[in-house]
């Protein structure tokens, strides 16, 4: 039984998002803002929280299945009545519970960590996090006593003028003496609006004396709540100067982190240039020394080493290492590009294995390709590969020289050295080495240099 357990506020419908998404679903970095708040908590140690669900209550359990346990809070009454939900599915032998809202995506890990240990050290009922954001508006203000110490939290719908011009803020993250919150979490009285505050527990610790320690944020907006677009446009803005900034410590170029999008999932390695106009989604990992950009997309795929990618969208494939590709070029899902291959201006390819050094260079279409190592894909090359009810295969041997303008109308099999004629439309295989043209296109004779005088 691990000593420390967590419960994660995520069962708000959102309203001021205007989503038929669950607020915390909506994605920031390429992940939703929950998946970010479960990410810091597994970086302060915490494998399997406990995630409060209503809203949505179905795609939210379905985003986080086998990562936490989630809970249903039947009728949202507020952010006391959540707590109390979560804390039915922690353990008994737990001593400290974490309470995290979903849509605080930007807290590190290392705050959270932080608030365990001002909680255990201080021997305190709870710690909370505190900053201090330039526009207080909607946030819990922390009122104090005249010696400093916390008292309270005022809501801000519930504070009076003066409450209202406190600049200290609750950011709701919150480290809590687990026997002290399951004995009070049920006291917790309906405010006005009929809502059970979470924040209501402050002032119900101190009255009976205990401690509530404050741990305050080293930047006011990484506590941030996003309660609405333009929070959440402002929230993946921070995130992404984070991003961005890790990998140039990491020794990665980014020309212009302002006009860059690199998903927190991504992966870049050494001497990487990212070039402005970049989109780098998803699982996508660059290998040292690419060139990506300007002007590029790369969606779940890899990228090797000092490839370039200019101005092209790249999705779901793998593309080796010294290869060029673009401008203006899109390989779609489940290509793999050998190395040294050049391909567009204006190439399209949809699952095609390419060999090594192939090249592919203007206005062609390959799916469902299988193309050799040293191939010359001639202007305007393509392959026919749907019939209007099933994709076909077409395979290009190594070496083979496709004429401008060649149609080959799948299936077919090019053979090794094998030509086609400018404009040929090749309805049957071609076997190694002949030469064939014309539409349909015929036999013209067999190529008379060998491969390896061509090589
Ligand atoms: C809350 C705090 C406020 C703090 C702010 C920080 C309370 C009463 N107020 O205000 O002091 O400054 O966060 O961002 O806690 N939720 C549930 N069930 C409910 C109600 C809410 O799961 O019944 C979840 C929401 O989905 C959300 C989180 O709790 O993820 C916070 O709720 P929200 O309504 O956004 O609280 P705030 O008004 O922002
Ligand atoms: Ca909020």
């Amino acid at each position: 039984m691990t000593a420390t357990g967590a419960v994660v506020l995520a069962a708000g419908q959102g309203t001021r998002m205007r989503s038929r998404v669950p607020k915390v679903l909506h994605p920031l970095a390429g992940r939703s803002m929950l998946d970010h708040v479960l990410a810091a908590l597994a970086e302060a140690g915490i494998e399997q929280p406990v995630v409060v669900v209503g809203h949505g209550a179905e795609a939210v359990e379905a985003s986080v299945a086998g990562r936490a346990t989630t809970v249903r809070q039947e009728s949202q009454d507020g952010t006391a009545d959540a707590v109390r939900c979560g804390l039915e599915q922690i353990g008994d032998g737990v001593r400290q519970v974490l309470v995290a809202m979903g849509d605080a995506p930007l807290v590190p890990g290392a705050l959270f960590t932080e608030l365990l240990h001002a909680q255990a050290e201080g021997d305190a009922r709870i710690a909370l996090l505190a900053s201090r954001p330039n526009d207080a508006s909607g946030y819990g203000r922390i009122v104090r006593n005249p010696d400093g110490s916390v008292r309270a939290i005022v809501e801000d719908r519930d504070a009076d003028q003066e409450t209202q011009g406190l600049g200290e803020v609750n950011a709701g993250a919150y480290s809590f003496d687990a026997t002290w919150l399951r004995a009070n979490i049920g006291a917790v009285r309906a405010s006005p609006s009929g809502e059970r505050y979470l924040t209501d527990l402050v002032a119900m610790a101190t009255a009976e004396g205990g401690t509530v320690t404050v741990v305050s944020a080293p930047r006011a907006d990484l506590a941030m709540g996003i309660n609405d677009r333009s929070g959440l446009a402002a929230a993946a803005r921070i995130m992404r100067d984070e991003i961005a900034e890790r990998h140039m410590r990491n020794g990665v170029t980014i020309v212009d982190p302002a006009n860059t999008y690199i998903d927190a999932g991504v992966e870049i390695g050494e001497d990487a240039r990212i070039e402005p106009w970049t989109v780098l989604s998803g699982t996508t990992t660059i290998a040292a020394e690419a060139v990506i950009g300007p002007g590029a997309q790369v969606i779940d795929s890899r990228v090797g080493a000092r490839t370039v990618v200019w101005a092209s969208v790249i999705e779901e494939s793998t593309v080796a290492e010294d290869v060029q590709i673009g401008p203006y070029s899109h390989i779609r899902p489940g290509c793999e590009i050998g190395p040294r291959c050049r391909i567009g201006n204006f190439a399209e390819l949809k699952k095609a294995r390419v060999g090594a050094g192939t090249q592919i260079h203007h206005f062609s279409y390959l799916g469902d390709a299988e193309l050799g190592d040293g191939v010359n894909i001639g202007a305007g090359a393509i392959t026919a590969n749907f019939d209007g009810s099933t994709k076909h295969r077409t395979t290009i041997g190594d070496g083979a020289f496709i004429g401008v303008d060649t149609m080959l109308r799948a299936p077919v099999s090019i053979g090794p050295g094998a030509r086609t004629g400018a404009g040929a439309v090749v309805t049957r295989d071609v076997p190694a080495g002949e030469t064939v043209v014309g539409m349909p296109a015929r036999r013209i004779g067999t190529r008379r240099r060998n491969l390896e005088a061509d090589a």
